[in-house]
């Protein structure tokens, strides 16, 4: 590295002193390291074509949830590798099965997840819609919500790679059988470009209010705070012109489809394969025939809810009321067990699939970096009891060392790159 120059360093000696006071207490936000157990490949072998005809179902209802799989017993090793183990669809509508092997678990699971339990958590809280519209493209095609994909099952899906999605496995296969429409599986980017912004007006400089602050997680408030005051302003301008209300409307999010050449489902989520557990496996990847050219979020392990900023998780998707937008919400988790998150965060069907995200800081920087740490599963009815009473929640599955090993191979083709979160 070359010498630094004076304009960087001066400034820098000044914050330093300014973060060391602050360092104590924020040093806990840091992204942890994880050994991650070895996914290997054992063999695949060729299976019958899928007949492709599930319907799309947006609620899941049944789900064996936290309280009903407490009373599951830990599965073995065993019953991990035949849950890991996969099945991939081809673009030309072949299928194949892969069976895998799983080493160095135990040193991997050392989380020792007490299940934080707060179920009198407000119910107004989760009446209240707290979801927010994201329709100016000067933000939702700018990193981190750029990342956000739509499925044309009616999903949404998150870009893990330049070019792997990471979405629901609902998504994809019904538990039974493919998705009607997964033959055809194509993941949609929103356009840069609108018809509004030819030959608009000017908005140099606008992005420079998007300010990089450090913070506990604050800074996504401010995010959103900032985003609603512009919005606010350009509804009064509407109000002002009826002109201007039309072209707002014609700048209707427009999406640049993609064609899906592989899709890859856990075993564990295929009906019979983890009965009570099959929640846990609610996820699937899409390798894009093409790479869109767009910032990829990487996946990351947390140890528990409770070390995060105010329990915070946050996620994007094409929610099915606000037809072809983008949706981003936070909330705080109420519940977690080492595979699923529950939270009261408002969404609705078309956000299934969203990748769940939060922000620590890289170890030994001062950074602050997002990483997906689940996958949005969707409103569900829960089975709490096991005696058929349901109640109903947001559940999201947690990206445990064990299935980031597994995601990070269908990236990567190998275990090598996936030894460390
Ligand atoms: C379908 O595609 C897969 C992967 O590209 C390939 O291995 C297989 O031979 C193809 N099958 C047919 C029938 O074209
Ligand atoms: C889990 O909770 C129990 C009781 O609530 C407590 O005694 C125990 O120390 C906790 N364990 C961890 C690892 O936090």
């Amino acid at each position: 590295m070359g010498p630094i120059p004076l304009r960087v360093l001066l400034p820098l000696t000044v914050l330093a002193v300014v973060v060391a006071a602050a360092a104590e207490e924020s040093d806990e936000y840091t992204w942890p390291q994880w050994k991650v157990p070895l996914v290997r490949k054992r063999r695949t072998v060729p299976l019958s074509t899928p007949e492709f005809s599930a319907p799309f179902q947006p609620e899941l209802s049944g789900t064996c949830g936290i309280e009903c799989q407490r009373r599951l017993p830990s599965p073995s090793l065993d019953a991990l590798e035949h849950f890991l183990s996969y099945e991939t669809v081809y673009e030309n509508g072949t299928r194949t099965f892969t069976s895998v092997s799983v080493q160095g678990l135990s040193e991997a699971t050392a989380w020792s997840g007490n299940v934080s339990s707060n179920s009198r958590h407000k119910r107004e809280v989760y009446g209240t819609d707290t979801r927010f519209t994201i329709s100016d493209k000067q933000y939702s095609t700018k990193y981190p919500f750029s990342t956000s994909v739509k499925i044309s099952t009616g999903c949404s899906g998150v870009l893990v790679s330049p070019k792997h999605v990471l979405t629901a496995a609902h998504c994809i296969h019904s538990g039974k059988d493919y998705l009607d429409g997964v033959q055809k599986l194509r993941v949609g980017i929103l356009k840069e470009k609108s018809r509004r912004g030819k030959g608009g007006k000017g908005r140099g400089g606008r992005g420079k209010a998007k300010r990089r602050k450090g913070g506990n997680g604050k800074e996504e408030v401010q995010e959103k705070e900032e985003i609603n005051r512009k919005e606010q302003r350009k509804e009064k301008s509407k109000g002002r012109k009826s002109r201007s209300r039309r072209s707002a409307e014609s700048e209707k999010p427009s999406f640049r489809w993609t064609r899906v050449k592989q899709t890859q489902v856990p075993k564990g989520w295929i009906k019979g394969a983890a009965d009570g557990l099959a929640a846990d496996f609610d996820y699937a990847v899409l390798e894009l025939k093409k790479a869109p050219k767009v910032k990829h979020m990487d996946l990351g392990v947390i140890p528990s809810i409770k070390k995060l900023p105010a329990g915070r998780i946050h996620f994007s998707g094409f929610d099915d009321d606000r037809p072809g937008n983008l949706v981003y919400r936070f909330c705080s988790v109420s519940q977690e067990s080492q595979d699923l998150l529950y939270q009261y965060c408002d969404a609705k069907p078309g956000s299934s699939g969203s990748g769940v995200y939060i922000r620590l800081k890289e170890p030994g920087q001062k950074k602050w970096k997002r990483k997906i740490i689940g996958v949005f599963s969707g409103h569900q009815w829960v089975d709490v009891t096991g005696d058929g009473r349901q109640q109903d929640y947001n559940v999201a599955v947690r990206i445990t060392p064990l299935k980031y090993a597994q995601i990070c191979y269908w990236v990567h083709g190998t275990s090598s790159e996936c030894q460390i979160a």
